[in-house]
């Protein structure tokens, strides 16, 4: 029998700002389903991509004097280098420009006028001429101006193509209450039938002030708008044109990820596109929540964007997942914090699975002379470790059939204690002193290294570099990328008489410095909310005594070097005149070594020391960033002066 299929998207994000954290969050969560759905033997099409057509990006090409294409080529490809980097195992990356899509989208357009659900009429929207933009009133400024450059608006109207949405609110609205799997959460779901409720306008689906999109079949001066054009995405990776055998096989989707903002889009015009077209829908939309920086929300202008590049940089890209996927319920906006994800590598990764591991294989060492022996006995002690560990793999799958990824980790976690309570409980080390209880001291190595084998393959989902680390280190010779959830359901899979393999630690512990800022997060929280937010508007204001206590200084780069294995981290040697520092600064995406040395730069050098990939960084170079580009503050004052 064939396997099952199962086909999983990712929005497809827009390259008109750099990715951050709440973007990897988003595609984690569908790489962790997807890589599970592999493991519990479904065929799985995984897709993500980028939406590069629009106004936007064409205005952003323009003043770069480069074509849109170029323009967003360079972008996209960070945004392929970062799901890389952090193991993400899409499938296809769909972009909007290729020709692929446009004749999916010409032909979606075709059928749904063929169909009568398009029609010709007038769009009227508030224009900004000098950033040639249409606005609506929610995004204007606080003085009903342009958010962009602050002018005023005025009331134009332009030709535009039409799709009669309306037509299917009552066919959607039976659709959601017959099918209450497809909008998750629920509280999602009742947004929804509620928004319906209240009436549908018609969607403007072309504009003619821009051509940087798909143009309008027989009508070249449109272009067609944005949503008609991102959403097609999804069916056009399916095969929709090229492979019929494909589409059939993955259409319909079975879970289409996406953030609470776009659920809407998701959940209503996207059904009603494809009911005008008689394809099925989409089986379920999640919307899954944000993650917010500190407790808000991340903007450019706040300076408290996350980049996910030097969060792999500093703490590798498991850590990263594994933090994204165990601190945030699904569905529910989530913080991110740096001391709440160094707690929880030090905490969960370098101490209870570290230990575990460390523990195991150290005691195999020494006690076996590396060799896993046969299972000789069972006693009480080993069969509730092995019974706990069935009720856990029981619960794992259903928790990740549902979606519930973070308790499924939770649960995994507590296996994890569970394991190292099994070794104090038995005692190894006073087995091994007496040679009659050889047969039980073999017993407790054999169930430590089975539970770590079944714990490698249930962390692969979240964790796809650490699982076949660990599996290397019990010495495990079929290929991790073998191993199926079925190999976790019988215990025994380790077979008697292996050799470990080299043992090397996994996740070492993150010193911190002592200081006050956790001590002054741990008040914020206890804080209520309302007081909480009187507290940050004051705080965006400092005085200019608070300024002072930052000391400035002209330093010269006496030398630079990449800090091997990091994308972007470089230690320079910096020369105060009469002091030399070491300073590590994420710009070696921006510089060469060669570049830096003889720069004159601006260092805060009061700064606390902090530890960078095991080098100490004393002090903090100042750059300039717009969110792509990055160039250090320069001065040609000598080394050594103060900044004032
Ligand atoms: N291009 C559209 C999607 C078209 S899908 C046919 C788009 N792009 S986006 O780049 O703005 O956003 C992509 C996704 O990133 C959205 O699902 C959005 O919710 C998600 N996130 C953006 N910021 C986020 C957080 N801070 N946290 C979690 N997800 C966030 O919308």
């Amino acid at each position: 029998m064939p396997n099952k299929s199962f086909y999983i998207t990712t929005p497809i994000y827009y390259p008109s700002a750099k990715l951050h954290i709440g973007h990897a969050y988003c595609t984690t969560i569908a790489d962790a389903v997807a890589r599970f759905k592999r493991l519990a033997g479904y065929d799985v099409f995984f897709l993500t991509g980028s939406d590069e057509h629009g106004q936007k990006i064409q205005q952003a090409a323009e003043k770069e004097g480069v074509t849109p294409l170029e323009y967003v080529d360079k972008i996209v490809a960070g945004f392929q280098a970062l799901w890389q980097r952090l193991h993400i195992s899409h499938d296809d990356f769909l972009r909007t420009s290729e020709p692929r899509h446009h004749r999916v989208v010409q032909e979606f357009f075709r059928r749904a006028k063929a169909k009568g659900d398009v029609y010709k009429g007038e769009y009227t929207g508030l224009y900004c001429t000098p950033c040639e933009s249409y606005w609506t009133e929610l995004q204007l400024d606080e003085n009903g101006c342009c958010p962009d450059c602050h002018r005023p608006v005025e009331k134009v109207s332009e030709e535009a193509y039409f799709f009669k949405l309306s037509n299917y609110a009552d066919r959607l609205l039976k659709h959601i209450e017959e099918n209450p799997d497809f909008i998750r959460p629920v509280s999602r779901r009742n947004e929804m039938i509620s928004f319906i409720k209240q009436g549908l306008d018609d969607l403007c689906i072309s504009r003619t002030s821009f051509d940087w999109g798909v143009p309008v079949p027989d009508d070249e001066k449109h272009v067609i708008y944005v949503w008609f054009d991102a959403l097609t995405n999804y069916v056009t990776a399916a095969g929709f044109f090229d492979d019929p055998e494909k589409f059939k096989k993955f259409w319909p989707a079975d879970i289409h990820l996406v953030g609470k903002e776009i659920v809407r889009f998701h959940s209503i015009i996207w059904p009603a596109i494809l009911m005008s077209l008689d394809l099925p829908l989409p089986k379920q939309i999640y919307g899954h929540g944000w993650l917010i920086v500190d407790g808000d929300k991340m903007s450019k202008s706040k300076g408290n964007v996350v980049d996910p590049n030097l969060l792999i940089d500093e703490f590798g890209a498991d850590a990263i997942r594994y933090f994204l996927l165990r601190e945030i319920a699904l569905g529910q906006d989530g913080n991110f914090s740096r001391d709440a994800l160094i707690g929880r590598i030090n905490a969960d990764l370098a101490n209870d699975l570290g230990n575990l591991l460390h523990r195991t294989l150290n005691m195999i060492g020494k006690f076996q002379n590396g060799v896993i022996e046969a299972r000789a006995m069972k006693s009480a002690t080993d069969e509730a470790l092995m019974a706990d560990a069935a009720e856990m793999v029981a619960a794992y799958e259903s928790g990740m059939e549902n979606m519930e990824i973070s308790p499924v980790i939770k649960k995994l976690w507590a296996f994890i204690g569970r394991a190292n309570k099994y070794i104090d409980e038995t005692a190894p080390w006073a087995l091994a002193k007496d040679p009659a209880k050889k047969a039980e001291l073999a017993t407790v190595m054999y169930n430590l290294a089975e539970s770590l084998r079944v714990i490698s393959i249930l962390i692969s989902p979240f964790m796809p570099e650490t699982a076949p680390k660990i599996w290397a280190q019990l010495g495990m010779k079929p290929e991790f990328a073998a191993a199926r959830l079925a190999d976790v359901k019988a215990w025994g899979g380790v077979p008697a008489g292996q050799h470990i393999g080299e043992a090397a630690q996994l996740f070492p512990r993150i010193e911190v410095e002592k200081d006050e800022a956790p001590a002054k997060q741990e008040k914020q929280k206890a804080a209520p909310k309302q007081e909480r937010k009187a507290e940050k508007a004051e705080d965006g204001v400092i005085t200019i005594d608070e300024f002072k206590k930052t000391e400035l200084r002209v330093a010269e780069v006496t030398a630079a070097e990449r800090v091997p294995k990091t994308d972007k981290l470089m230690k320079l040697t910096l020369s105060l005149g009469d002091e030399t520092r070491e300073v590590v600064s994420g710009i070696a995406d921006a510089y060469t070594a060669e570049e830096l040395v003889g720069k004159h730069v601006i260092l805060v050098a009061n700064l606390k020391p902090a530890k960078l990939r095991g080098i100490v960084s004393h002090g903090m170079v100042l750059a300039a960033s717009d969110g792509e580009k990055l160039r250090l503050i320069e001065t040609d004052m000598p080394a050594g002066s103060v900044v004032r």
